[in-house]
Formats: structure tokens, C-alpha cells, sequence
């Protein structure tokens, strides 16, 4: 593949797993950018994959593991992705998804340096009933956010189009773009996305 000059990838390092509490003194403050959705839904696999990194963000077997907000540097452009904990992992109990809520609420809620979010649906599952909820708040919230469809490259043409067609309606105008980690499908356009929005341009 050749990559256009515009658009190399990330080059993100680990910086920081951060649970209940606000940056470290010894951390700079700078834009940042948060990566939501349900648990499996490929958000590690996106991360490493607009990093073009293979292990940057774990790639969990056993899923809903991730349960702090994981700071990534992306140096030379400044600024964080934020991998935010996965939410509706199935076997997580009434607290545990509370305790989600409370997390992501507060992060979104009071971050002045979150300048968007990219929100993930799961391309086979289509969006489910929390995605839903996730969005709608965000709406409210008058955070800017953009959908991402995770998987593209899974399913049939028509299966991928019924998904689309429930994510546009969700979306509600925001962005749309679809992606595969697996095959990089849409992972160019999608860096270009968040870099507009860090700028504050998209
Ligand atoms: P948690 O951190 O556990 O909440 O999951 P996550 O959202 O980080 O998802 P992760 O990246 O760990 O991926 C979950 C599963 O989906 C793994 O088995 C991945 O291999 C698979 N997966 C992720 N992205 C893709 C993709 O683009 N295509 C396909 N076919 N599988 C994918
Ligand atoms: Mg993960």
C-alpha cells in the first residue's frame, strides 16, 4: 500500500491508564480525542490499526477487560486518543455497568480538552440499544462526535447496507465512515476525520 503523504499514520505511544481521577500533574494537556463503544467492537483493533501498530492497544481474547481511560500520545501532532472502556460487556454486572457510566459520563462531561469522539458500532451487530443511548447523550451533550462501522470487511453486501442505513439514522447528519481494521478499509479517511476534529475544523 502506498500511503499518501497526508495521511501517515499515528505515531501513538502508551502513556497513561487512568481510573477515577484527573491527569497526572506530570502529564501536558493537550487536545484530546475519545474512542467509545460496546465491548468487542474492535476499538483496540482500530486503535493500533490508525496507528498501524500491532500492539499498541491490546487486542483483548476475553472481552470488557478495559476498564480505565487509556491515554495514547500521538507525538508530532500533539494530541491524545483516549480509549475509552467498553460498554455492555454481557457478563458485567448492574454495577459494573453503572460504574461505566459514571466513568465515561464524568470524562465527557467535565473534559475541556476533548475536542470529539469517535463513536463505534459494530458492523455485523448493528447498533444496539446502549450505542443508541451513547449517541443520543451525545447529541445532548453538544460534544462533536462522528460513527465509525467496525468489520466491514464481515458480512454480506446487503448485510453491511442494512447496518448502514440503521447507523445513518442514528448519526442523525454527524460523519458515517466505514471501516476495517482487518483490511484498512476506510482507516485513511477515518485518520483524517479525527485530525479535523482535533483542529477543530470537522
Ligand atoms: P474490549 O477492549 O474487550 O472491549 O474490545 P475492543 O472493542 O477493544 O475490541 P478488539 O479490538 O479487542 O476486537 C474484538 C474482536 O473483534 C477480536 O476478536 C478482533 O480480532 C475482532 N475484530 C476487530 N476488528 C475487526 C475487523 O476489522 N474485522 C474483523 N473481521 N474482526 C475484527
Ligand atoms: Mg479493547
Amino acid at each position: 500500500m502506498i500511503l499518501k503523504p497526508e495521511t501517515p499514520p499515528f505515531q501513538a505511544k502508551f502513556i497513561a491508564s487512568i481510573v477515577g481521577q484527573e491527569l497526572p500533574e506530570t502529564m501536558a494537556r493537550l487536545p484530546e480525542l475519545a474512542i467509545g463503544g460496546r465491548s468487542n467492537v474492535g476499538k483496540s483493533s482500530l486503535l493500533n490499526a490508525l496507528c498501524q501498530r500491532k500492539e499498541l492497544a491490546r487486542v483483548s481474547k476475553t472481552p470488557g477487560r478495559t476498564r480505565a481511560l487509556n491515554y495514547f500520545l500521538v507525538e508530532k501532532e500533539d494530541f491524545y486518543l483516549v480509549d475509552l472502556p467498553g460498554y455492555g460487556y454481557a457478563k458485567a454486572s448492574k454495577e459494573e455497568q453503572s460504574q461505566w457510566r459514571l466513568v465515561v459520563d464524568q470524562y465527557l462531561a467535565s473534559g475541556e480538552d476533548v475536542r470529539g469522539i469517535v463513536v463505534l458500532v459494530d458492523g455485523v451487530v448493528g447498533p444496539s440499544q446502549l450505542d443508541i443511548e451513547f449517541v443520543e447523550w451525545l447529541q445532548d451533550s453538544g460534544r462533536k462526535f462522528l460513527i465509525a462501522i467496525t468489520k466491514v470487511d464481515k458480512g454480506t453486501q446487503s448485510e453491511r447496507q442494512k447496518v448502514r442505513n440503521l447507523v445513518n439514522q442514528l448519526s442523525n447528519g454527524a460523519p458515517v465512515i466505514a471501516t476495517s481494521s482487518a483490511s484498512g478499509f476506510g482507516i485513511e479517511k477515518l485518520r483524517e476525520a479525527i485530525r479535523k476534529l482535533v483542529m477543530g475544523v470537522g
